[in-house]
């Protein structure tokens, strides 16, 4: 039997550690808060996933009263980048989450599903794409999506 440990890079930054860049996306995920349709969790969380063309494009958690039917934040931001701009690779994808009047104070990890369509949306362009995960302690960011998930399945698993 072999054993082995997957280590995870990640680094936390501070708000005026953060890029211009970094900031922008962060601040437009933290708008993205109103848009959430939380009425079951009352957990509201936003994301902005920065294209390469530049654009930001928007998401929140959409919930619905047959649960399993909503969708969370990351993924409605980045398939609604799929659909408006299907060529342009995604560069960053920034989440904020809210509750209780508050912003988090320990980063929101993404759910399993979304961590798989990070991964799937890293994957189809070629190229990595950061995760930021905002918090008021400071914000988690992962140089790539396949950072949150090792032993990722992927198309390349499917051809065999
Ligand atoms: N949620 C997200 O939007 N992203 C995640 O990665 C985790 C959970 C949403 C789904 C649901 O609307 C609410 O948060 C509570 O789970």
């Amino acid at each position: 039997m072999d054993t082995c440990n997957i280590t995870i890079p990640v680094s936390r930054f501070q708000w005026d550690e953060l890029t211009d860049e970094q900031r922008r996306l962060i601040e437009v995920a933290k708008e993205q808060i109103h848009c959430s349709y939380s009425p079951y969790s009352h957990f509201s969380v936003g994301a902005a996933a920065l294209l390469a063309n530049g654009e930001i494009v928007r998401g929140a958690n959409q919930e619905n009263a047959a649960y399993p039917s909503g969708l969370c934040a990351e993924r409605t931001a980045l398939f609604a980048a799929g659909a408006m701009y299907p060529d342009q690779p995604v560069r960053k994808l920034a989440i904020a989450c809210y509750t209780n009047e508050h912003y988090l104070e320990e980063p929101g990890a993404p759910c399993g599903a979304c961590r798989q369509v990070m991964l799937e949306t890293e994957h189809r362009y070629g190229g990595k794409m950061e995760v930021l995960l905002y918090s008021t302690s400071g914000t988690l960011v992962f140089e790539s999506a396949a950072d949150l998930l090792p032993l990722v399945f992927v198309r390349e698993n499917l051809l065999g």
